[in-house]
């Protein structure tokens, strides 16, 4: 069964039970900065979670793309991707667990054909503290589900200590079983929902021998365990949950969202036990023998990088909203998959240049059906990443050699990591993989304290990775950039919470601030987010600065748009107004104004648009008003 056959049988299943087919929505998230790309299907519809109400109506179904930027380190062992395709599911405050569990059981076993012997679940062991139940509600369904087929399906707990115990359905905590976008409930923002899930494994087999030969040998092996004979097919959460400020409350209907990948459907579907041999890659992967000197079996995991991380580059320059490689936001994502591509094609003798073309091409091949936006963009696409490779190509093989000089070294220092960026353009993560390559380190930290020295390479680190966007610290540029943290709070005060940074740019002149805002603020409303800010620099508000890890800083609900590329421990700043509430947190590398009175009279001299969803204000500081 090809994935084209599994797509299509999932989305008819689905239409029969009363689900409205919706379109994939792009990779680059639709004025929602809490993540750089959809991570998975249930991102565009947070709104109708939280009980908006769909125009579809209440049973969706799809395919949508997605990129999950956290898996870039995983990619190499066989099952996971950064780019893949979401087979979804949707009641939004319609069927529940019965009606979920009872369909997705009888798709993979009656429409798939899964052996229902080889598949094995998981419910959330519950959690007193947050008010959570132990799912034991699923886990009944289940059971009869099993028993219709003819199997008894034991429910045992504690399985990461005591191993499989002869069950099939395994408990475990939020770590597995809860999911949310931002992940744990710890990680969750004020606002964002989650909710307890039950996902569905599939045994690859035991005479796989993967837990012989993996780190967790000496541990037992069970459903969850990373030795890859279990993979996971599909989850079905079910989410019912709203972060509040002191936990959870529950939202005011209960949503089913159901996940499959279909990279991982096709695999199973097709006797593969490696999803690089699944349809949806095996051409690619063939594509890139042609390419090489080598086999797949030599070298796998260059291949799965290269196929991977080219298709991902495809689908980010090719969406609708594509995206050039660029050295912040999305873009540096663009940048780092490309380049590691390109260092894993020296790996594998691929010397000819523009090949990422070639592979390029592979991929609109595989997916023009599907998602004919990457072919309509394909020039774009051939274009974007000719350039990257040959800038990179030039350089990547002088910046090899001198990163096999300092073989000697325990830890690369930050000055020499900073010179491989600036000389070869190397970035962070791939000097760190080619230490950890070697069992060397990276003074990261290092790394960023030497990028601050160098005033151009810290305009592009301060815009990217700490997202402040300062040209230089003279004290112009600081009075601009506290009163930047003022002017994103009262954008927010005034037109929404929804208004989100998008970007900064702050010389001695001037500053000019892009952020998310779907229609164009009238006159009046920026009149008054002016006003607002006036009225904070009179009061004398004091700033305040506290150092914490990142994660600290997300719970105490500072503003942070671009938390993954923050480093561990970050700084936030405060203005709290005179009433003692919050006007102003941001993880922020600095630095700012000790006062708000230090900064003058602010004006904004221009309002315009600046993309799709995104608009522009240039403002700048004047004199202090004598009166
Ligand atoms: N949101 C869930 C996941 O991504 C199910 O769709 O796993």
């Amino acid at each position: 069964m090809d994935s084209k056959e599994i797509r299509k049988k999932f989305l008819d299943f689905y239409k029969k039970r009363g689900h409205t087919v919706i379109p994939s929505a792009s990779l680059i998230p639709e004025n929602d900065s809490s993540l750089l790309f959809v991570n998975s299907g249930m991102f565009p519809l947070v709104p109708y979670l939280l009980g908006k109400k769909h125009p579809e109506g209440k049973r969706l179904t799809n395919s949508q793309k997605c990129f999950r930027s956290d898996d870039i380190e995983e990619v190499g062992d066989m099952r996971h991707t950064t780019f893949f395709e979401m087979l979804g599911n949707w009641s939004l405050g319609d069927y529940f667990k019965k009606d979920q569990l009872n369909w997705i059981f009888q798709f993979f076993t009656e429409e798939l054909m899964l052996d229902p012997k080889r598949i094995y679940v998981s419910v959330h062991r519950g959690n007193k503290e947050k008010g959570i139940k132990k799912d034991t509600e699923s886990a009944e369904i289940w059971k009869k589900l099993f028993q219709k087929k003819g199997l008894e399906a034991k429910d045992v707990d504690f399985s990461e200590k005591k191993g499989m115990q002869g069950g099939r359905i395994f408990y475990y905590d939020d770590k597995k079983n809860w999911w949310s976008r931002a992940g744990v409930p710890e990680d969750m923002p004020v606002g964002e929902p989650g909710g307890p899930d039950s996902e569905v494994f599939y045994d690859l087999g035991e005479d796989l021998k993967r837990h012989e030969n993996s780190p967790w040998k000496n541990k037992p092996c069970h459903i969850n365990c990373d030795c890859g004979r279990f993979i996971e097919i599909g989850n079905s959460v079910f989410m019912e949950f709203l972060k509040t400020k002191s936990g959870f409350k529950k939202l005011s209907q209960k949503n089913v969202d159901f996940g499959g990948g279909l990279e991982r459907l096709a695999m199973v579907c097709q006797g593969e036990t490696n999803v690089f041999l699944g349809d949806l890659f095996l051409p690619i992967i063939k594509k890139i023998e042609e390419i090489s000197s080598f086999k797949y079996e030599e070298k796998a995991r260059s291949f799965e990088i290269i196929a991977d991380h080219i298709k991902a580059a495809v689908f980010i320059i090719g969406d609708e909203k594509g995206v050039s490689p660029s050295n912040k936001g999305q873009g540096y994502f663009v940048r780092r998959l490309i380049r590691r591509a390109v260092r894993h094609g020296k790996q594998l003798d691929m010397f000819s240049l523009s090949w990422t073309k070639e592979v390029a091409e592979k991929v609109i091949e595989v997916y023009r059906d599907v998602y004919p936006e990457i072919e309509g963009n394909s020039e774009f696409v051939y274009k974007t990443l000719e350039k990257e490779e040959l800038a990179f190509q030039k350089t990547v093989e002088k910046g090899l050699k001198e990163f096999a000089k300092l073989k000697e070294k325990k830890v690369i220092d930050g000055e020499r990591a900073a010179f491989l960026y600036q000389t070869y353009g190397f970035p962070i993560e791939l000097t760190e993989e080619l230490a950890k390559e070697k069992g060397q380190k990276v003074d990261k930290k290092g790394f960023y304290r030497e990028m601050e020295k160098h005033k151009n390479l810290s305009r592009e680190l301060s815009a990217g990775v700490f997202k402040s966007g300062l040209a230089d610290k003279k004290n112009k540029t600081v009075n601009l950039h506290t009163a930047t943290h003022l002017l994103l709070s009262s954008l927010k005060k005034v037109l929404g919470e929804s208004v989100s940074q998008k970007g900064s740019n702050i010389n001695t002149e001037r500053l000019r601030f892009d952020f998310s805002c779907e229609k164009k603020p009238t006159e009046k409303e920026i009149k008054k987010v002016e006003d607002m800010v006036n009225e904070t620099i009179k009061k004398g508000l004091s700033v305040k600065k506290e150092e914490m890890t990142i994660e600290d800083a997300l719970k105490s609900g500072a503003v942070a748009s671009f938390k993954e590329k923050y480093p561990k421990n970050v700084s936030v700043y405060s203005i709290i107004d005179e009433d003692g509430s919050v006007f102003s947190k941001e993880v922020c590398s600095g630095p700012h104004v000790k006062n708000t009175a230090e900064l003058g009279r602010f004006s904004i001299i221009k309002e315009e648009s600046s993309s799709a969803g995104v608009r522009r204000i240039k403002a700048v500081l004047k004199e202090k008003d004598k009166n």
